[in-house]
């Protein structure tokens, strides 16, 4: 059986998730591990933070004329080299076929920056700011076949200012974020999150609904 703790984290960019994650698990603040990191863009920052941390990793590019199928095919093989229990996007700018999904059932999560259902997608901060919302925030949600629609885990509240342009919104998001996706991951390896059909709970052990 594969380990509870260890998790595959997916990225596609700056990993600045990734290295929150890294930290947290280093540190021992959270009891999960990052077995591997694997990218789709081999020049991804991402990997590079993996390797600095002594983390394998792994440049997986779509093929020429590859259809996502194969391509997801090609990701479980891997995955299933590093005998990891957790696989969690962290800006992975793939969509997961339902053959991915099915054989990592349950155990796939992703981190957007927005209060979902409000703003799935591409470009969720620049949607927020059109929209005229006062606040945004992250989810953590489970994945499912849709875009951003899977069972949400725990999500951070933050305020839109009225000078905000994109870029700041984003930053000051990502500040959130890099906070609740390792309590997240801490949560799950711990078997603390439990899930019936949407919804989902976190036993408490004093530590709350989201990080401190
Ligand atoms: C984050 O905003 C995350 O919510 C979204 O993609 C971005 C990834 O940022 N899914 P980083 O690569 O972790 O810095």
């Amino acid at each position: 059986m594969a380990d509870p703790s260890r998790v595959a984290v997916l990225a596609s960019g700056s990993g600045s998730n990734l290295q929150a994650i890294i930290d947290a698990s280093l540190s021992q603040a959270i009891a999960a591990t990052v077995a591997v990191v694997i990218s789709d863009q081999p020049a991804a920052r991402a990997l590079d933070r993996a390797k600095r941390a002594g983390i394998p990793t792994v440049a997986l590019p779509r093929q020429k004329g590859e259809k996502r199928p194969a391509y997801d095919a090609r990701l479980v093989d891997c995955l299933a080299g590093h005998n990891v229990s957790w696989v969690a996007l962290a800006g992975f700018m793939r969509l997961l076929s339902p053959t991915f999904l099915a054989a990592f059932s349950g155990k796939v999560v992703n981190i957007h920056p927005s209060l979902l259902p409000a703003f799935p997608g591409l470009h969720a901060q620049r949607q927020a700011l059109r929209y005229g919302v006062r606040y945004s925030g992250c989810t953590v949600h489970f994945v499912d076949d849709g875009t951003d629609t899977g069972p949400i885990i725990a999500q951070r509240v933050v305020p839109v200012d009225s000078r905000d342009d994109e870029e700041a919104l984003a930053a000051r998001i990502l500040r959130e974020e890099h906070k609740l996706y390792p309590w997240v991951l801490d949560r799950l390896v711990r078997g603390d999150v439990q899930r019936q059909g949407r919804i989902v709970t976190i036993s408490s052990s004093g530590s709350g609904d989201t990080p401190a």
